[in-house]
């Protein structure tokens, strides 16, 4: 098979990956895409760095079987830890989180004041600031980890009181402090956009790291020389490493229309 008609193969540790994978529908939607959430090990923002690089590195052995051309980490924690390790041991474009996002943020902030949310492990490895600050030293930026907010994405708790009550114990010091750009440091986060906008207000713009990196994807697709050639709609497969069920509902809810069957797959 030639290389341009490979599928792009796309991780998580569950559903967050799909707002990922919603804006790839859009960029490049002659593309196939196999997305793998590994639900069986979900969170992975409060385990080790050793662990996640562990679970990175047989994602990416997983979505090799079947023949993927590049591999998207729509995981940020993933994203911070495990990269340098993922690109060294496996011969195909890895696209990360972290840079588009700071860029794209960094576009879209006017104060130089931004604030980041996302797993305990991204904060705690600094993924952002660091990125954010080796691009505009003048940089303003205050991170928060909200580690409550996966678990109620999984379970679609979207505009549910609980996530009100959280989101504003979690973002009531950004309210204060003046910025105008949060990122959504973690790719679970974007599906409570709605509750996490109305805490912060209207005037702080939130970054939703899939934009950017959706663009991102498709620049290096064409650079490598494998960009899709073909006029048909992509083929989207959905693989778990846990009970299907729970992942196809919160999918459905999320894109608005049926994905098929969600198959359960081995992971070790
Ligand atoms: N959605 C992932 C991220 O972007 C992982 C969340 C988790 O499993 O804790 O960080």
């Amino acid at each position: 098979m030639s290389r341009d008609r490979k599928p792009i193969g796309v991780f998580d540790s569950g559903i967050g990956g799909l707002t990922v994978v919603k804006r790839l529908f859009n960029t490049l939607p002659n593309e196939d895409i196999i997305y793998f959430g590994d639900t069986a090990r979900v969170p992975y923002g409060s385990k080790s760095n050793e662990t996640v690089i562990e679970y990175a590195i047989q994602n990416t052995r997983l979505l090799l079987e079947y023949n993927v051309k590049a591999v998207v980490v729509a995981c940020n924690t993933v994203s911070a830890v495990a990269i340098p390790v993922l690109k060294e041991k496996f011969d195909i474009p890895v696209i990360d989180m972290i840079g588009p996002g700071s860029n794209y943020a960094i576009k879209e902030s006017l104060s130089n004041n931004i604030g980041v949310i996302g797993t305990r492990a991204t904060i705690n490895n600094k993924a952002y600031s660091k990125a954010l600050l080796n691009i505009n030293s003048e940089l303003k930026v205050t991170e928060r980890a909200c580690p409550l907010f996966v678990p109620l994405a999984e379970e679609g708790l979207i505009e549910h009181p609980a996530t009100y009550a959280i989101a504003e114990d979690y973002l009531r010091d950004f309210i204060s402090n003046d910025i105008d750009a949060l990122i959504l440091g973690c790719t679970h986060y974007p599906i409570l956009a709605p509750v996490i906008q109305k805490v912060v207000g209207n005037k702080v713009k939130l970054i939703d790291s899939g934009v950017a990196a959706a663009g991102e994807i498709k620049k290096i697709l064409i650079e490598a020389g494998v960009l899709s050639k073909s006029s048909s709609p992509g083929k989207h497969t959905f693989l778990v490493s846990d009970i299907p069920v729970q992942f196809k509902f919160i999918a459905e809810l999320f894109f608005g229309h049926d994905i098929g069957e969600v198959k359960k797959v081995e992971i070790n």
